[in-house]
């Protein structure tokens, strides 16, 4: 993998200003310089954008496999709790997403439990502050040989080694035995 993307959602912006308590004291612009630094030091390029409406998160997500980016680290910031459009967008895309929170979305409000994203993306990292994104970035970059079909929620079960081939021969097999 070369080029990874990170995605800032909504309100993120403000890191630095917004609830120290429970976002910490970086700025979005030192947030970043960390990622920079992270990828360069394991040799990939990181591109981090913000921003605070759905549409423009969705046609980054839609644009990212187009831009050539190998995976995408992704906070959704409050979307994270309810937009279906984001949540349909991960699921149509075949580049990796992971879902990354600064907080632990577990231990707070009750209405920031659930994520509609985390099920259609590769995996979620939730809790670490700034550390979650770049740990994002390991986590893209420890699976990057894997298939998107492996990221399911429940994938199919492991077909039978051989299974497929057995099928082929049985069915040439009966065609031959009606001619
Ligand atoms: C957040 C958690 C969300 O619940 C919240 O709406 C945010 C930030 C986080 O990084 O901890 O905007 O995604």
């Amino acid at each position: 993998m070369k080029r990874v993307l990170v995605l800032h959602g909504p309100n993120l912006n403000l890191l630095g200003t917004r609830e120290p308590g429970v976002y910490g004291s970086a700025s979005l612009a030192e947030v970043d310089g960390q990622l920079w630094e992270h990828g360069r030091r394991r040799g990939v390029a990181v591109e981090c954008r913000q921003s605070n409406l759905e549409g423009q998160l969705v046609t980054w997500l839609q644009g990212a496999e187009r831009e050539g980016f190998g995976g995408v680290v992704f906070n959704p910031g409050a979307f994270t709790h309810y937009s279906i459009a984001l949540r349909d967008t991960v699921a149509a895309i075949r580049v990796h997403v992971v879902e990354v929170h600064l907080s632990n979305i577990h231990g707070r409000e009750e209405f920031r439990r659930h994520s509609v994203i985390a099920a259609v993306s590769r995996g979620q990292i939730s809790g670490f502050g700034p550390q979650s994104y770049l740990l994002g970035i390991d986590a893209l970059l420890a699976t990057s040989t894997s298939t998107p079909s492996t990221r399911r929620a429940s994938p199919r079960p492991p077909r039978r080694a051989g299974s497929q081939r057995t099928s082929v021969l049985r069915s040439r097999r009966s065609r031959r035995s009606r001619q």
